[in-house]
């Protein structure tokens, strides 16, 4: 701020200050100590003004307001170029270093901590509960938001607690997941096999790979589905159907671990116009220490 603009802001910032204290000493002047039957002598609309003292309460509350704002431009910039007397604040109070600040204190205390795990084997942290203590509370940060505060999922965002994995539930698998983050392609298929070939082959899917209930299945040609199945779909979920977790295509058998929806629509949806899940990857924001820990927190998720 240059300073014509500096002395501006402290000359009006100051200049209000005493006019505020000014204008409710001199309508506090003159007034009754004690509740009258008075009234001021305007009529509004019907509505007249008695003559009252302010309430005390509400008297001490705006001068309190206006000492609180005179500590506050004393110990934080606001007067111009004044930076502020805060202690510990070198050069001045600012929300990016009280930030640092309190970043850097947190990874004094905690860093240790983290770095102790870090040099432990997942499965011996996944054992330790302190750990785990911590582990939960990063998860409830950083990703409840999408797989729940008790991780068990939602549409779209897998459950974190059970035995079905995408990519792979192995201490390592999961620590390459979250480090580096994972997107599941599926793609759209509706143009290709047709609409004949999205509904045979959903009812395939439903009644005959994860053996769910099939209503209407006199409607459906399964055999056709089959062949749709075996010629399109195998590349990516197997011959029997039970996925690969190289390319995160899930278990068709075991409905229980899908994201999308098991209902007969929710399939065909899928298939028709493809599926793309993606695992933000955590490496850059988190460091490699919290993802260690939040790892073994996961991995003992499903181990219970
Ligand atoms: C190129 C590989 C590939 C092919 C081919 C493929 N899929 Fe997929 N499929 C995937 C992947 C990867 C996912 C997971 C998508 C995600 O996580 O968002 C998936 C997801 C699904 C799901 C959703 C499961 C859930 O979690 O709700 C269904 C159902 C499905 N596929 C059926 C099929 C059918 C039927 C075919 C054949 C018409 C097929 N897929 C062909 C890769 C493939
Ligand atoms: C923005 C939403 C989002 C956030 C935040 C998120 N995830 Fe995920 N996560 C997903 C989605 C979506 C998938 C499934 C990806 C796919 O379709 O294959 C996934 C998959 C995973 C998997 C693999 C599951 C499997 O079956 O193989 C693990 C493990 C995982 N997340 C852990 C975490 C952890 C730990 C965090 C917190 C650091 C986190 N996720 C934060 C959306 C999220």
């Amino acid at each position: 701020m240059t300073s014509f603009w500096s002395w501006y802001v402290v000359i009006l910032t100051t200049f209000t200050l005493v006019a505020l204290v000014w204008l409710v000493l001199a309508t506090r002047k003159g007034q009754h100590s004690d509740t009258t039957d008075q009234t001021v002598g305007h009529v509004y609309d019907g509505i007249e003004e008695y003559d009252n003292p302010l309430p005390r309460w509400w008297f001490m509350l705006y001068i309190g307001t206006v000492v609180f704002s005179v500590g506050y431009l004393v110990l934080y910039p606001g007067m111009g170029n004044w930076k502020g007397i805060l202690p510990g604040y070198d050069g001045g109070w600012t929300s990016a270093k009280q930030w640092e600040r309190e970043v850097a204190r947190a990874d004094e205390k905690y860093g240790p901590i983290f770095a102790k795990y870090a040099s432990m084997s997942i499965q011996d942290v996944a054992a330790d509960e302190d750990a785990q203590k911590m582990g939960s509370r990063l998860f409830a940060n950083h990703c409840a938001i999408c797989h729940g505060s008790d991780a068990k999922g939602s549409p779209g965002f897998p459950n974190l607690t059970d035995k079905d994995w995408r990519w792979g539930g192995d201490a390592d698998t999961i620590m390459t997941t979250i480090l580096h983050g994972r997107t599941g392609v599926m793609p759209a298929w509706g143009e290709v096999i047709g609409e004949d070939g999205v509904k045979n082959v959903s009812a395939y899917v439903r009644g005959e790979l994860a053996g769910l209930p099939l209503t209407d299945a006199d409607s459906f040609d399964l055999e056709h589905g089959k062949q749709v199945f075996a010629q399109t779909c195998v590349a990516c979920h197997g011959p029997d159907g039970t996925g690969m977790a190289v390319l995160g295509s899930p278990d068709l058998t075991s409905p229980g671990g899908w994201i999308y929806g098991q209902s007969l629509t929710q399939i065909q949806q899928t298939v028709r116009y493809g599926r793309t899940g993606v695992m933000p990857p955590q490496q850059e924001f988190l460091g490699n220490d919290k993802v260690h820990l939040l790892a073994a927190y996961v991995y003992g998720l499903s181990r219970d």
